[in-house]
């Protein structure tokens, strides 16, 4: 082959080389003891001084840049391959080294409270239903019993959804699940519905504006106050593990007669009175009753014929006292101080 057509060859080869390896391999296609320079130069011998003298110094010259051009190569290669090294070891994942450990959260005190709830009154033979927190008015209060212009539907006191067909609401109680429950099911029944609440109204130590309830209702042939009363003090037994001192006032609510709230003896001052029984030494924990004829009308049933309790606890007054807490508000306040407690 024609010398330098030789040399264009070369230089393609060792272009296209990728490693050292390769690189070697060209440096002894050409230059080795065998290389085909080295052979053209060993083979100039056998020609004409004048022959000779011209093609031996055109080989040697080749043979230099050839040389050249692999040294260079290799030159590049290296710093390559160092290159990569050093990015591997950036890029390394010491799988030896200790995790990073993830601190574990804990459940929220009115989850606890909630759950225990939940289970004790599943001990004393209740199903748990839910309701959904979003109703109409008929639900929230025309099923109820409560009229049109009752205080409570106010704009001061409800939450009205912006909805421009069907006038809906966030319910401002768990009340309405009685409904939904006793249209789908009929008695004996005996159900709890806790569930987030929501009311339009000026915060203080006991009242938020969301709360949580857990609505009751028990409905059979022959029940009583006293029903209410066994079961309500079995409750707070369990719940306290130790007796509470509770009280029931008679009061008003449209949806049951009579009607009744339940205090409990505050356990944060030992009824002394503090900022979170309004200094009165009772917070009231529910509203309770008689389910009023209305309600069983409203759901489809006949009130000659069912006779039940209905009552709703306040969840986070019973949080509170049981842990001992004097402002309702640290509940939402997402203060980790006081949720990594619990
Ligand atoms: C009611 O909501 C009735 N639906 C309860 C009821 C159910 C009566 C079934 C009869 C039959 P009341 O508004 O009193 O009632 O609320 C019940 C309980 O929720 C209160 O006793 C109190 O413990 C709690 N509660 C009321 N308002 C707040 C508030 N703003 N923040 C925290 N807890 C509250």
């Amino acid at each position: 082959m024609n010398l330098k057509n030789l040399k264009i060859k070369a230089e393609k080869e060792i272009k296209q080389t990728k490693n050292l390896k390769e690189l070697d391999g060209v440096f002894k296609k050409y230059l080795g003891k065998k290389g085909e320079i080295t052979q053209i130069l060993r083979s100039v011998k056998n020609l004409s001084e004048k022959e000779r003298k011209k093609r031996g110094k055109l080989a040697n010259q080749i043979k230099q840049e050839i040389k050249k051009g692999v040294e260079t190569k290799r030159k590049k290669l290296q710093v390559s391959i160092r290159q990569s090294a050093d990015k591997f070891q950036e890029e390394r994942v010491d799988v030896t080294i200790p995790g990073k450990k993830l601190s574990l959260g804990s459940l929220h005190p009115i989850t606890l409270v909630k759950r225990r709830a939940e289970e004790i009154f599943r001990n004393l033979g209740f199903s748990i239903v839910e309701g959904p927190e979003i109703e109409n008015e008929w639900y929230n209060f025309d099923a109820l019993n409560i009229p049109a212009d009752h205080p409570a539907r106010d704009l001061w006191d409800t939450l009205w959804l912006k909805t421009k067909t069907q006038k809906l609401l966030l319910r401002t109680h768990t009340s309405p699940g009685q409904i939904h429950y006793m249209e789908k099911h009929n008695p004996p029944l005996r159900i709890i519905i806790p569930g987030k609440v929501f009311r339009h109204e000026a915060t203080d130590a006991s009242h938020d504006i969301q709360f949580y309830q857990v609505e009751g209702l028990m409905i059979d042939k022959e029940v009583s106050v006293a029903n209410f009363k066994a079961i309500i003090q079995e409750f707070f037994k369990e719940f306290f593990k130790k007796s509470i001192e509770i009280r029931l006032r008679p009061s008003f609510f449209p949806f049951t007669e009579p009607s009744f709230e339940v205090d409990m003896s505050c356990l944060n001052c030992g009824g002394k009175g503090c900022s979170a029984c309004s200094q009165t030494g009772w917070l009231e924990i529910m509203g309770a009753g008689m389910v009023h004829p209305y309600v069983y009308k409203s759901s489809g049933l006949n009130p000659k014929m069912w006779q039940g309790f209905a009552f709703g606890i306040g969840l986070d007054r019973l949080a509170m006292m049981k842990y001992k807490i004097k402002d309702i508000r640290l509940f939402y306040g997402g203060d980790l101080r006081f949720l990594k407690q619990f």
